[in-house]
């Protein structure tokens, strides 16, 4: 079990630099089955969802090295997985289906896990995968897919995320055009269609709500660097919100924050974009509202880190959480420290400005387990913070070291082997 000591943390300051986006990397990765050359992708960071995700796309016969911080994917011929369990291991590997199955004409995947933050089925993949022509079996707890595809309209009943992502890359080898409608806007899309359309896709519209795409014969290989990591980077600036900071954050794109910026703004802290990247200075002190939405809505990915914040601000702030029916579970773990919060139904209602004491705590998914890293840093004394499924090493290259380089006292005491 991965388990934190973070001591209280008066004042953070210095630089700090953004790694690249895991929920930009992990599709990008996915998209190394597309074509048998090979596809490299640079800085890719060293979390254990890229290392997962590599183990399930070895699975499926492609050959996947890491030199230094690139990594490169060579899929000849690809094929479905074996090992159903690591499958179930994160959300993202459901990022295969979309393409084995235009690359081979079947598929048949077990179906997806990640964190437990709602219910996350994947009917909106299915669905736009059989508007594409496929059959969809169900296999006990596999799904079979097969069928040569062919672009088509297709109506998305929610802005989804991975399913905007499977249906470009599945169109992108269809017979003909396709136009995705209601498509997800995230970054991570835009970055998607930027690394297919280099690897010889011709996907337009990418970061609206209609995305067209034209089927080719083949792909072909590219070298890709995603972009930098806008939940790890905002997490950050939080971490410096919550402690009257002086922080620089290197390399983080204002453009993809503009939500969270505002929000921050809005309690107090003034905050300056510079070429090298996006500067926090003071501390949070006015209480605020927030709804979570699709992009450029608010990003839910930052809903648990700006809870921490609230219990920073003078008042009474709402959270309201739409995305995900259950993303509340930091919240438990915050009034184990003394946090005054309520949650009905979707919103969190916290009363901020009352001191955090120090003391035992969980890391309940990976958002949750930064927020909760966070908490400790305004905490009086020292907070053990326990991350059984090793949430944070997940999602977040070498966070606690980041954080102490801008000043804070954290130790990891035991890593996840249990040492
Ligand atoms: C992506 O998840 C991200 N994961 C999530 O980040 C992020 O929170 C989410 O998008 C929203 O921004 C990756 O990119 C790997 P969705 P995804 O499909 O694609 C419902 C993190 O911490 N839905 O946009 O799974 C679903 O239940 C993670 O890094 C259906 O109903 O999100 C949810 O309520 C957590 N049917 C909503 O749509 C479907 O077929 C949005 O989900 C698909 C989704």
């Amino acid at each position: 079990m991965a388990t934190y000591l973070i001591r209280h943390t008066p004042r953070l300051s210095g630089e700090v630099e953004v790694s690249t986006a895991k929920n930009a990397v992990l599709p990008i990765l996915a998209a190394g089955l597309l074509t048998e050359d090979p596809l490299i992708i640079k800085e890719v960071p060293r979390i254990t969802d890229v290392e997962t995700l590599v183990s399930i796309l070895r699975d499926c016969g492609a050959e996947v090295n890491r030199s230094g911080a690139d990594l490169s994917i060579c899929a000849l011929q690809p094929q479905s997985p074996r090992n159903e369990e690591r499958m179930r291991k994160l959300r993202a590997s459901i990022l295969i289906l979309g393409p084995i199955l235009a690359r081979t004409g079947s598929a048949c995947v077990g179906l997806p896990g990640g964190c437990a933050i709602g219910q996350r089925p994947i009917d909106l993949h299915l669905k736009g995968l059989q508007t594409l022509g496929a059959q969809v079996h169900p296999l006990g707890g596999m799904r079979q897919l097969s069928g040569r595809l062919t672009g088509a309209r297709i109506y998305l009943d929610l802005p989804s995320v991975g399913a905007t992502e499977n249906l470009m890359m599945a169109a992108s080898l269809a017979r003909g055009s396709t136009t995705l409608e209601n498509a997800a806007k995230e970054p991570e899309i835009v970055d998607l269609a930027n690394c297919l359309n280099q690897m010889g896709a011709r996907i337009t519209g990418a970061g609206t709500g209609t995305v067209n795409i034209v089927g080719v014969e083949r792909l072909h290989g590219a070298i890709y660097r995603p972009i930098p990591d806008r939940v790890e980077a905002g997490t950050l600036l939080c971490a410096a919100a919550i402690t009257e900071g002086s922080v620089l954050v290197r390399g983080a794109c204002a453009e993809h924050l503009r939500s969270l910026l505002f929000k921050l703004a809005e309690t107090g802290v003034g905050i300056r974009e510079t070429p090298a990247g996006i500067r926090l200075s003071g501390t949070a002190v006015s209480p605020f509202e927030l709804r979570t939405l699709a992009y450029p809505g608010f990003p839910t990915d930052m809903q648990a880190p700006m809870t921490v914040v609230a219990l920073r601000c003078h008042g009474a702030s709402l959270l309201n959480e739409t995305v995900f029916e259950n993303r509340f579970m930091h919240v438990s773990e915050l009034c184990r420290l003394g946090a005054r919060i309520r949650v009905e139904n979707n919103v969190a209602l916290v009363e901020g400005g009352h001191p955090l004491r120090g003391g035992v705590v969980r890391s309940t998914d990976l958002r949750a387990g930064a927020a909760m890293m966070l908490a400790g840093m305004i905490a009086s004394g020292e907070t053990v913070l326990q991350d059984p499924a090793g949430h944070i090493e997940r999602g977040y290259q070498d966070l606690p070291q980041k954080l102490r380089t801008l000043g804070a006292e954290i130790e990891q005491i035991e890593d996840c082997a249990g040492s």
